[in-house]
């Protein structure tokens, strides 16, 4: 297959390798030039599904997808897999008219570069994405026809995702506050039904003030957001996406958006 991938931030440049690796061929394009050439890949001069089976997009926001995309056309047979989080209303409005499947993926750094994500994919068509889907992912999970029904799950994984995060950095907050050790915390819960790996792993991070990115913070406080957009076109009133999304905007003021959401315990510990 031929596949052009535009935006090769965390996600998109291993997903580029990993499909090279596969055998495809495979073209690239990304805001920042350079990013694009460290690859290795070859690189397209602008966004273009010339030439492309599957043009894939993975930017930061809707509204980076929606200006990448602006003068993009597919004929044929060519699909775009839209696997960015970018919320239903977004989903939506970019797909009309388009061969397009709602793809976003669950994982993060590391699962990419293993070839080892979680897809979550709607819309008709999506079956023709398997050869791509297969390179990249360890998971694919069919979230049937209608467009946005993979976004809206995928906003639900994020709601879990972000709380856990901010959970963890109150705790490790509140234990530093108190003069206790936070490293206790993780003894104390190793082995029972409290200790996802998931808030090791980031919690970790927190006590060491290592922020290396995985997940970058403005991302998690972009899903936040959506998370809230979400719950309130649905008639709900839930507080805790629009704390975390303000406490992490605190976090991204201090100077800390490009870490990973890590540095969500900013907000509670600056120093
Ligand atoms: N990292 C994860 O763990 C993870 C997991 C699941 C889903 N996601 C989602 O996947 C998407 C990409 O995440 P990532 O971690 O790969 O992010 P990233 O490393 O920050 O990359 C973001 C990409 O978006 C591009 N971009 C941003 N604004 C743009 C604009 N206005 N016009 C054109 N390009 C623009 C960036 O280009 P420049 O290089 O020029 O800045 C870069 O290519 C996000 O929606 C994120 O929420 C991420």
């Amino acid at each position: 297959m031929t596949l052009a991938v535009l935006g090769t931030g965390i996600m998109g440049s291993a997903i580029a390798r990993n499909w090279l690796k596969a055998g495809h061929d495979v073209r690239v394009w990304n805001r920042t030039r350079s990013k694009a050439s460290d690859t290795g890949l070859e690189v397209l001069d602008a966004p273009t599904a010339e030439g492309a089976d599957v043009l894939i997009t993975m930017l930061s926001d809707g509204d980076a997808v929606a200006s990448v995309m602006e003068n993009v056309s597919l004929s044929g047979d060519q699909i775009w897999w839209q696997a960015s989080t970018i919320g239903i209303a977004a989903t939506e409005r970019l797909a009309s008219g388009r061969a397009f499947i709602d793809g976003p993926v669950l994982g993060t750094r590391e699962p990419a570069e293993a070839g080892a994500l979680t897809v979550l994919a709607s819309g008709p068509g999506r079956e023709r994405l398997g050869e791509a889907f297969e390179p990249v992912s360890a998971r694919v999970v069919d979230m049937g026809d209608e467009i946005g029904t993979a976004t809206r799950m995928k906003l639900v994984l994020n709601s879990w995702v972000v709380a856990l995060t901010e959970g963890v950095a109150e705790a490790i907050a509140l234990a530093e506050g108190l003069g206790l050790d936070p490293r206790q915390f993780f003894e104390i819960i190793e082995g029972g039904g409290m200790n996802p790996p998931y808030a090791k792993l980031k919690g970790t991070m927190m006590i060491e003030r290592r922020f290396d990115p995985s997940f970058p913070l403005v991302h998690a406080a972009k899903d936040a957001g959506l998370v809230d957009d979400a719950a309130r076109a649905a008639g709900l009133d839930l507080p805790l996406p629009r704390t975390i999304r303000d406490q992490m905007a605190k976090a991204i003021a201090a100077g800390h958006g490009d870490e990973d959401m890590a540095a969500t315990i900013r907000a509670a510990r600056p120093d």
